[in-house]
């Protein structure tokens, strides 16, 4: 499919996305978040994807938020369109039952740092800033942003983030648990490739499980949370990787997962 902001191309079983409007700093556009929806869309149904990593083009952003030019032309009635599109784009990204890797090599700020929250891993640069800076536009964060840096980072920084509006380094994104990794802006690919080759060659209805539910026990009380746990390691006692990883370890081999 062809997208006019986007770039998709596969690596083995590791599928990139990647925003294309690097002259807007790769700001989201509505076009923009209906060609992610639809390209995370194909990468859910491929069964040839195992991996995908999300990315923005050029050097200086991952995406510096909601286009503004966009933003500023918005009805009540467009903004609430806007901001659920945007909602219903990243809960998919979140629900994605194969893992999705953000890599962060500049700005991710507003609706680009609420894109990267909503990824599974994200992966940065030392360059990387991060940032909620709707409070200086006179708005908030309308995609996700209040509960997800909430939950990753707690309330106090969720709170110091959207009200200042300030704009962080990787260093203090990573040490708020937002970022998993940092590394030298030279090193990034290499870090992100080996961890998708790493993600890639896992059992893939195992990892589906753990994402289904550190996702959704997260939303849960603990006794249904751990009950669906339950349920989600049954099932992956019923598959061939499950024979195949416990058979490697025993026989001192690697495992060889095949998704069945
Ligand atoms: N929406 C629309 N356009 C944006 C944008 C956004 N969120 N962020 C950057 N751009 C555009 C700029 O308007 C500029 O376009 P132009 O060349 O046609 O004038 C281009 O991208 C380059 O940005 P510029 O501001 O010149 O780069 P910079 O290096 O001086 O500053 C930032 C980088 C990220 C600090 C600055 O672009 C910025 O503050 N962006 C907005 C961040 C924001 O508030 N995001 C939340 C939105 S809800």
């Amino acid at each position: 499919m062809d997208y006019q902001n986007l770039l998709v191309s596969d690596r083995g079983a590791v599928r990139s996305i990647t925003i294309n409007r690097s002259d807007k700093l790769n700001a989201l556009n509505l076009l923009t978040l209906q060609e992610l929806d639809a390209a995370f869309r194909g990468a859910r149904e491929d069964a040839t994807v195992r991996v995908i990593v999300l990315a923005g083009a050029g050097e200086k952003a991952f995406v510096a938020g909601a286009d503004i030019a966009e933003l500023a032309t918005l009805s009540p009635v467009q903004a609430q369109a806007f901001s659920r599109a945007g909602q219903v784009l990243m809960r998919g990204i979140e629900r994605t039952t194969k893992p999705v890797i953000a890599r962060i090599q500049g700005f991710a700020l507003g609706g680009g740092m609420e894109l990267a929250m909503s990824c599974h891993l994200r992966i940065a640069s030392e360059k990387a800033k991060l940032g909620q800076p709707e409070i200086n536009l006179g708005v908030i964060p309308g995609f996700g942003g209040t509960q997800r840096l909430t939950r990753l980072a707690g309330r106090s920084a969720a709170l110091e983030l959207c009200l200042l509006g300030m704009t962080i380094d990787a260093a203090r994104g990573q040490a708020l648990g937002v970022l998993n990794r940092v590394v030298p802006a030279d090193q990034l690919d290499d870090t992100i490739a080996a961890v998708a080759d790493q993600l890639a060659a896992a059992a893939p209805i195992a990892l589906a499980g753990i994402l289904d539910a550190v996702t959704l026990g997260a939303d849960c009380a603990m006794d249904p949370a751990l009950e669906f746990e339950t349920q989600a390691f049954a099932l992956c006692c019923s598959t061939a990787d499950m024979r195949e990883g416990t058979q490697a370890f025993l026989e001192k081999r690697k495992a060889a997962f095949t998704g069945k």
